[in-house]
């Protein structure tokens, strides 16, 4: 049995957990930024990393306390410390990779650092059914929009990423626009209920290219545009067809994924998979589609803990506690050896 502190701190979330076997969440606590950020329209990261400063000691004692521990007893309990090294928002990844690596030096315990879109994936496996490898992943967040071929724990063959824009950005970028509130994903969402997806047609990028690879900054401008060109088309309508394109975009080129790779499960992951369209349309693919449930969709601390207890598995602990964060560090690098 395997019990491990997942901490995550790279972005504007503080998120900490305890993960038995890499599969159930015995306690979490998170912290979300979203209304001090909100007037800003946007993350402010000198902002974001004080804050994680501020809570990130109780909320570890009140994800102990959850579970009956105390930082003693969690001393005894606890087999490993995990954290999110990257990518992210380095003075925020600085104060979680500098926490667990004080906790896990005083416990004389492994520190685990673990891949931020690695953590997404493993969120996947936190439900009721774990996906068996091979499996594609389609990783969506704020920062990344990539088809991934997973034959492996720990192993990542990047098949097509973005070439400009993440899909999660764009939805951002196209809230701002139309003058919704940050987060976009979700306040789009909202708002498209009402709408109607056939209200305007936007283009869908590359369609005809044999890549797997995305482009979304395209898809924005044409919403600039419409909304410059037509500016009384009502908020609703300009929201479900953008929504219903940017889905679209990820369909076609996970189909055709599928097509190339045989794969016979996909794993979806990240933000963007929290996106009731996308999580309905996935399951039309004829696939097996595992998604996390919705409240590990966003960033959250049992994400870290579970793919950690795969690292921990396969020898990636960092001993000499040296893992320095790193703001762009890349996915398919930091696989086995990282
Ligand atoms: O994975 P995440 O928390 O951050 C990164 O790791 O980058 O994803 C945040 C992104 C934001 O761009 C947000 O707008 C998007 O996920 N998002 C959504 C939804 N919920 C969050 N996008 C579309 N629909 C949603 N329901
Ligand atoms: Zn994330």
């Amino acid at each position: 049995m395997s019990l491990i502190l997942g901490i995550e701190t790279s972005c504007d979330e503080t998120g900490i957990a305890l993960v038995e076997d890499g599969r159930r969440v015995i306690a979490e606590t998170l912290l979300s930024q979203v209304d001090i950020h909100r007037v800003f329209g946007g993350v402010v990261p000198e902002i974001a990393s004080r804050k994680h400063i501020e809570v990130i000691y109780q909320l570890t004692r009140d994800t102990l306390a959850q579970a009956g521990l105390d930082m003693a007893s969690g001393r005894q309990q606890i087999d490993a410390v995990a954290a999110t090294r990257g990518p992210g928002l380095m003075g925020s990844l600085l104060v979680g990779m500098g926490f667990a690596r004080s906790l896990t030096w005083a416990w004389r315990k492994p520190f685990v650092p673990v891949h931020h879109i690695e953590g997404h994936l493993y969120a996947a496996f936190l439900g009721e059914r774990v996906p068996q490898f091979p499996f594609l992943a389609l990783i969506v967040s704020g920062g990344h929009t990539q088809l991934v071929y997973c034959p492996e724990p720990l192993r990542y063959e990047l098949l097509g990423t973005t070439r400009d824009d993440a899909v999660g950005e764009c939805f951002d970028k196209v809230a701002r626009l139309l003058g919704l509130p940050y987060p976009g994903g979700p306040s789009i969402q909202k708002v498209a209920q009402t709408g109607n997806p056939d209200a305007c047609h936007f283009p869908r990028a590359m369609r005809d290219s044999d890549t797997l690879d995305f482009s979304y900054s395209g898809l924005k401008t044409a919403v600039l545009y419409m909304l410059r060109d037509h500016p009384d088309l009502p908020v609703p309508d300009v929201a479900a067809s953008f929504q219903r394109a940017a889905v679209d975009m990820l369909l076609e080129r996970t189909e055709q994924a599928i097509a190339r790779t045989g794969c016979e499960r996909l794993v979806v992951a990240g933000g963007v998979a929290a996106n009731a369209l996308l999580r309905e349309s996935v399951q039309q693919l004829g696939v097996e589609v595992y998604l996390p449930a919705f409240r590990w969709c966003l960033d959250n601390g049992a994400m870290i803990a579970c793919a950690a207890h795969y690292r921990l598995q396969a020898g990636c602990a960092d001993h000499t506690l040296s893992a320095s964060a790193d703001p762009s560090l890349d996915l398919i690098c930091s696989g086995q050896a990282g």
